[in-house]
């Protein structure tokens, strides 16, 4: 005799909306594969966000509730009305924010997912349908952890909150992970009655808001783009879990493709800091290294004549860029510079800092929106063995990223991370407002080499003033 899936109990639609699952979850894979390269970036997205918009339709159409009910009838006015909110809200924060503000908008965007996964648990704890309390703690847990967290860390990064290193904060925040724990056990372990259900439910998640505060207030505002990646994997993770609440495959593949690209992504820039994912969590970073004495020589400065004869008569100019050029928003006139240096038979390449800026790819991204060929963009690896042999090495706005403590100080905080070796190259101009620190807060012994000359003042300011110089010359 024949089954067929509606004596099962499956009808058509619950068919139709597994293979909208499975194909939402081809586009997310082939929206990630585009989004790792700039050039297909934006394709990448929009690949993804229809997966994204697919899987909603679908669901709204086609899921049933617990009673059977299509949910769309029972809470469709709802649903509609928080997407179309939700859809402007989004629309207008995104078109607004600036370049630099980036990570806050990812940390706050991070932490809205973070309340999402945690609310879907608090609500389902109490329904007498779910079958995975475990799962459904954690989420709650997790997601509590992550939105009070991605809040901390966007009020750091925004500077409308400062860094607090006391010592008891580890102690305590250990005492709190004990607490949190012993209180899932008990949860899951003893028969408890609704009310009391209820109440330890919301207890736990105080505790895992505060755990969520208390875990990134003593990290160094330095160090935030690293958490915020770790918040943004928690999310994806807590967001996996609501899925596994509801069956559903496309939250669940969603949240693990979130979870694992935030841990990637986490290892890759500590790996281009030379730290560890602990070292970033309990120590503070910044400050420290050797001071800068008379004997490492003084500052010199470079007129901007002097600078567009050096650079239109060199062979080879690198140009690297870092924070500084996002702040001055200074990669139109950049690429002004690069034609008319390539105009006058110049070969003009960029060094790419795999952390140069605040965020992953910042300077791809930058250089991308003034229309800077991809082909310019050298990796670090690949361009330091061509600097000894190249005439001058811009450094624009970068600071960190070109600093030799790295290679040789012991006590400096960022020794041992990867740099752009331009001390190596036969001249260097370095574009910055004043004697600023970067992002580790150090000394940068490249300043006082023989060989750089500064050229003080807002990087876009001073690249318009030098392009302006050399078409006179
Ligand atoms: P930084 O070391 O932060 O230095 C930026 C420099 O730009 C400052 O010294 C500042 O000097 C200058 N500046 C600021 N505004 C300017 C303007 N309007 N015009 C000209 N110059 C300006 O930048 P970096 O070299 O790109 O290094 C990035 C740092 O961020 C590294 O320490 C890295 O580890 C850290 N980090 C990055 C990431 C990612 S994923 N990118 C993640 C975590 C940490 P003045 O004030 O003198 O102008």
């Amino acid at each position: 005799m024949n089954t067929s899936l509606q004596d099962l109990g499956v009808s058509n639609g619950d068919v139709l909306l597994e293979i909208s699952y499975l194909v939402a979850a081809v586009l997310f894979v082939i929206g990630l594969k585009l989004m790792s390269h700039p050039e297909s970036a934006r394709k990448g997205n929009f690949w993804a966000a229809g997966g994204m918009g697919l899987a909603m339709i679908t669901t709204l159409l086609l899921h049933r509730g617990d009673d059977g009910s299509l949910i769309a009838l029972n809470n469709g006015i709802v649903i509609v009305v928080a997407i179309i909110f939700g859809s402007i809200l989004g629309t207008i924060i995104a078109r607004r924010i600036k370049m630099t503000a980036m990570p806050q908008l990812v940390s706050f965007f991070n932490a809205t997912g973070g309340a999402a996964s945690a609310l879907v648990a608090l609500m389902e704890y109490s329904n007498p349908n779910n079958t995975s309390a475990l799962v459904t703690l954690l989420g709650l847990v997790i997601g509590a952890i992550a939105f009070s967290g991605s809040m901390i860390a966007y009020g750091k990064l925004d500077g409308k909150i400062g860094d607090i290193f006391a010592g008891w904060v580890k102690y305590f925040n250990m005492v709190i992970m004990v607490i949190t724990i012993a209180l899932i056990y008990y949860m899951l372990a003893y028969d408890l009655d609704a009310s009391t259900q209820s109440a330890l439910a919301y207890a736990l998640l105080a505790i895992a808001l505060i755990y969520g505060i208390m875990f990134v207030m003593p990290i160094g505002g330095a160090d935030m783009p690293v958490v915020i990646s770790l918040l943004n994997s928690l999310t994806g993770i807590a967001a996996a879990m609501a899925g596994f609440i509801y069956h559903n495959q496309a939250m669940i593949l969603g949240g693990i493709f979130v979870g694992s690209a935030g841990s990637i992504l986490t290892i890759l820039m500590t790996k281009a800091m030379n730290r560890s994912l602990l070292n970033v969590i309990i120590g503070s970073f910044g400050g420290g290294g050797a001071a800068v004495d008379k004997e490492h020589g003084n500052i010199k400065e470079i007129t901007l004549s002097d600078a567009s004869v050096l650079l239109s008569y060199s062979q080879t100019v690198v140009i690297v860029p870092g924070y500084g050029l996002a702040v001055a928003q200074a990669q139109y006139a950049c690429n002004d510079l690069v034609k008319l240096l390539e105009d006058k038979g110049v070969d003009v390449k960029f060094a790419i800092h795999p952390v140069a800026g605040r965020m992953p790819g910042h300077m791809n991204v930058l250089l991308a929106e003034a229309d800077v060929p991809y082909t310019k963009l050298v990796e670090m690896d690949t361009i330091n063995p061509s600097l000894p042999n190249t005439d001058v090495t811009i450094v624009i706005g970068a600071n960190d990223v070109v600093n030799p403590a790295a290679l040789d100080d012991p006590s400096s905080p960022i020794y041992g991370m990867p740099i752009i070796n331009a001390h190596e190259s036969k001249n260097i101009i370095v574009m910055k407002r004043g004697m600023g620190k970067g992002y580790a807060g150090i000394e940068n012994f490249l300043f006082f080499n023989d060989k750089t000359r500064m050229l003080f003042g807002n990087a876009k300011d001073s690249i318009q003033a030098l392009v302006n110089e050399i078409k006179q010359l």
